[in-house]
């Protein structure tokens, strides 16, 4: 018999975002693999009882920068691996013409598993409740502390919320960096998967992601 889903606690574990290495402290996470494996187990809220397994970030684990989606999606769930599908490709694609190398960055998500909802046999993208992306928020804060970025970029709304700890208006604040209180610097922007939806003027709205992305080309001078 399948065993029951742990329910969500009420409260999400706290996080310490004026010293992220205090959340890892409290976590007793050591690496990206112990990382992956606490994640795995996490049933912290119901995502995990669904998703394929958890998705936690990649790259260069010493990256200057450190960007941050939503959670992953179909092809993320089933690789185990973060923006491989199409958001990924644009993002990488991206980040090429903003003259930041995609392979010296460490691209993860706020929330680590996929959540979905099943229209006959596809799996169809369901955005994170905020208390869903709450509860995960602590493995976010054991990455930052684990790879130790200066900087992050905030891939949209549940990003940003996550990373600053209070709603950020992403159209009014896209392209400004805002300091977290760890000192980290936050470039705010869209999500890559906003661009793929939108149905006129799609060049000229990756153009503007472009110059988002290219205030932070100044870490890898
Ligand atoms: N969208 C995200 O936010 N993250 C992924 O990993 C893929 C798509």
């Amino acid at each position: 018999m399948k065993e029951k889903a742990v329910p969500a606690p009420l409260v999400p574990r706290p996080v310490d975002r004026e010293d992220p290495a205090a959340t890892l402290a409290r976590d007793g996470i050591a690496s990206l693999v112990e990382l992956k494996a606490a994640t795995m187990a996490c049933r912290e809220c119901p995502l995990g009882e669904t998703a394929t397994q958890s998705v936690i970030g990649e790259g260069d684990a010493k990256a200057k920068l450190m960007l941050v989606g939503e959670q992953p999606g179909d092809q993320e769930d089933l690789q185990g691996r973060p923006f491989v599908g199409p958001a990924g490709r644009l993002l990488a694609r991206a980040l090429q013409e903003a003259g930041i190398p995609p392979e010296k960055v460490f691209v993860s998500n706020a929330v680590k598993h996929f959540k979905f909802e099943l229209r006959g046999k596809r799996r169809i993208h369901k955005s994170p409740t905020q208390r869903e992306a709450a509860a995960c928020l602590h493995w976010l804060e054991d990455e930052i502390a684990l790879v130790r970025p200066p900087a992050l970029v905030a891939l949209g709304s549940t990003a940003a919320r996550s990373i600053m700890g209070r709603a950020v208006p992403v159209m009014a604040e896209r392209g400004h960096w805002l300091a977290r209180p760890d000192g980290r610097q936050v470039l705010i922007t869209l999500h890559p998967s906003a661009l793929l939806r939108v149905q006129e003027g799609r060049e000229e709205a990756f153009a503007l992601f472009v110059q988002d992305l290219s205030k932070a080309r100044k870490l890898f001078r």
